[in-house]
Formats: structure tokens, sequence, C-alpha cells
């Protein structure tokens, strides 16, 4: 495939514009760093308003990806790939579609990697697989990364849960959880295992109705969810859900959960702050999916995946400790870190 055309982004590596009308194709793909390793992040399928939304979408998910990379402690630096929609109707077409986008990633020759994301599947993994090499989340890799997600995310709260309350058993807590897709489904019925009291919410019923039946989940409006009382509200649908309006009806003593983006604006994470909720920021709950990614792309096994799932908790602590030594958001406090872990590393070799 030709190379794609350069676009303009001074705070990333590179960032490309790919197109093949043939498959009805237009592509981003954004390289924010490679300081510890190959770009890897996942390739979002959405239908934005314009080019440059994506563009912007792209630009914004692959610094985050970066952050998330680097306080996972995984030797990877962080990329984002988009690919325009609507998503096609017909299978034929959606693999022409994801045959130009694995002939677009290979055009960088291993800079990039991607995986999983909003609007693709372990299937589309496959088909970009005939193209290139650089792919994790296929089904005959690790597959679907949500349930590993899932896992990051609780072993996240337990740490919350002794840094707050001075135990990690969440057995007895009483957790809100938004959203029943991949992940909030696997997270839910982790919780139920360890005991904990299920208060759930999804658009679609039939999820929320699931999760009654199989967990005794109390069920509640889509439009209630955030407000409701529990010890942890566990965002898992969409992201930009706690804004200056929205964090005044959060009535639970953490929240910790899988969406991205969370805070709809910076201050938010202050005003949780302020109002003595304990925030474990999203790219640090939510790491557990790239994680699992480090099978197929750096080649680890599978202990050494599971050790950096559980050493989420670490970062939680690691994360809480610097915002109460500074005096600052648990958000910048992960900022903080992550930022310090690039500039250290940076020239140095990343570690196998
Ligand atoms: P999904 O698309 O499978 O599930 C999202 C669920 O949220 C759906 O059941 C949907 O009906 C529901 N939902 C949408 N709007 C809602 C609302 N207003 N109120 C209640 N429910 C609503 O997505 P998935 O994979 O479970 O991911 C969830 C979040 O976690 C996303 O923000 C994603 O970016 C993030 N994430 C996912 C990872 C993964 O491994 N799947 C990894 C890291 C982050």
């Amino acid at each position: 495939m030709v190379p794609g055309t350069p676009l303009a982004a001074p705070e990333h590596q590179g960032v490309t514009l790919h197109r093949d009308p043939d498959a009805g194709y237009t592509g981003i793909l954004a390289v924010h760093s490679t300081t510890l390793g190959p770009a890897v992040g996942g390739t979002r399928l959405w239908t934005y308003p314009d080019l440059d939304a994506a563009v912007a979408d792209a630009l914004r998910l692959s610094r985050g990806m970066s952050y998330k990379n680097a306080l996972a402690g995984l030797p990877f630096g962080g990329g984002k790939a988009v690919v325009l929609g609507p998503p096609p109707r017909d299978p034929a077409a959606r693999m022409r579609l994801f045959r130009a986008h694995g002939r677009a990633i290979e055009s960088l020759g291993g800079r990039f990697v991607t995986g999983e994301d909003v609007g693709t599947t372990p299937d589309d993994m496959e088909t970009i697989a005939a193209e290139t090499r650089y792919v994790a989340g296929r089904t005959q890799g690790m597959g679907d990364p949500s349930p590993f997600t899932a896992r990051g995310v609780l072993r996240a709260m337990e740490a919350a849960a002794d840094i707050v309350w001075g135990d990690a058993d969440l057995g007895g807590l009483r957790i809100a959880v938004q959203g029943l897709g991949h992940v909030g489904t696997s997270l839910a019925g982790l919780l139920h295992e360890r005991g904990a009291r299920l208060v759930v919410a999804d658009v679609d019923p039939h999820r929320a109705d699931r999760a009654r039946s199989m967990w005794d989940a109390e069920v509640v409006a889509p439009d209630d969810i955030l407000g409701v009382e529990a010890d942890i509200l566990a965002p898992c649908a969409l992201g930009g859900v706690l804004d200056a309006a929205t964090v005044e009806r959060v009535r639970a003593g953490v929240v910790c959960g899988a969406a991205n983006n969370q805070l709809a604006t910076a201050n938010v994470d202050a005003r949780l702050q302020s109002r003595g909720i304990a925030y474990v920021p999203d790219y640090v709950a939510n790491a557990g999916g790239v994680v699992s990614g480090s099978v197929d792309i750096a080649g680890w096994d599978r202990n050494r995946m599971e050790r950096a799932l559980d050493g989420i908790a670490d970062t939680v602590r690691a994360v809480f400790a610097r915002a109460q030594g500074e005096a600052i958001p648990t958000g910048q406090a992960a900022d903080r870190l992550a930022e310090e872990r690039l500039r250290t590393e940076a020239g140095a070799p990343p570690s196998e």
C-alpha cells in the first residue's frame, strides 16, 4: 500500500491518513510515542461528524495509550487507529475494509501494533492479520481482551477499597455497574463471585434483566445509575460520563471502572477529590486489556502477563500515594507518574 499522507501533529511521532476508495476505507494511524517500544493501541471503528473530529480522537486516544502503557509497565509506546464509519453491513465489505486497514498498518513496518477497540472484534483482527503481523487480540491468540480488562478493574477496586476502607475484600460492598457490555458483564460476574451486592444499568434492558436473574442484581434506569448510593461506582459504558453536573450526583465513595475518558473535563478530577470521592484514573484501572496483549505482541508468557495484571493494584497504590504526597487529584498524579516513566526511559532500549 502507498504510504499514508502525513498529518500535522507536533506532539506525536507521526500521524498518517490512509485511503483505499475501492474498499471504502479511510483510516488514521496515530503514533504518539515509541519511547518504550512499538506504539500499541486499538482500532476504533466509529462514525464521526467529519475528518477533523476523527483526527482529534486519534490524537487524544493515542496519547492516552502512551500513558496507559507506561503506567502498566509494558514495553509499549502509545498509538491508536481510527477507521471512519459507518460500518459496512455486508460481511464481504467489512472484510475488504479491514484488509485495507491491515495494509495501512503494514506500511508502518511495525512502528504501530493494533488490537480491538470500540466497534471492532477479534474477527476483524483476524482479517487484519491476513495483511500484517502487527495485530493482537486475534481469535487464535489471546482473543477478546475484555475479560482481562475486567480482572484489572477488579484488582484496581480491591486496591482502592484497601486504601479507603483498610480492607481489600469487596464482599458485602454495594457496587454500581454502568454498562453491561463485554467488560461490565465480566466484571459483574467477578464481583458477584466475591460477594458484592450489584446495582446495574444498561440502555439495553435485556442485559440488565440478565444481570438480575444471574446475580440477583438490582436494576435501575440508565439515567439513575450515576447517582445511586453505593460503595463503588464502576462506569463501564461510554466516556465523558462525569461532567460538572453529573459529578455532583455521585454518591459512591470510590469511582473505579473500565470506561475510557470517564471525566468530561480535567477539573472533574479535583471536584471528586474535594467531595471526598476516591477516583481511580480510568487508564490505570482499565489497562488489563492491553496487558493481555503483551502475550501476542511482546511474547510474554502467561505468568508474566498475570503478574502485570496483578500489578495494576500496585499502580493504584502508587498513584494514591503520589496524590496524597503532593496534595493533587489522582488523575494528575497518574499523569505525572506516566510522564516520569516516559522521560526516564527515553532513549533506553525497551525491556524485553
Ligand atoms: P461494549 O460496547 O461491549 O459495552 C458497553 C455497554 O454499555 C453496552 O452494553 C451498552 O448498551 C451500554 N451503555 C451504553 N450507553 C449506556 C448508558 N448511557 N447507560 C448504561 N449503559 C450504557 O463495550 P466494552 O468493551 O464493554 O467497553 C466498555 C468501556 O470500557 C468502553 O468505554 C471502552 O472504551 C472501555 N474499555 C474497554 C476495554 C475492553 O477490553 N473491551 C479495554 C479498555 C477500556
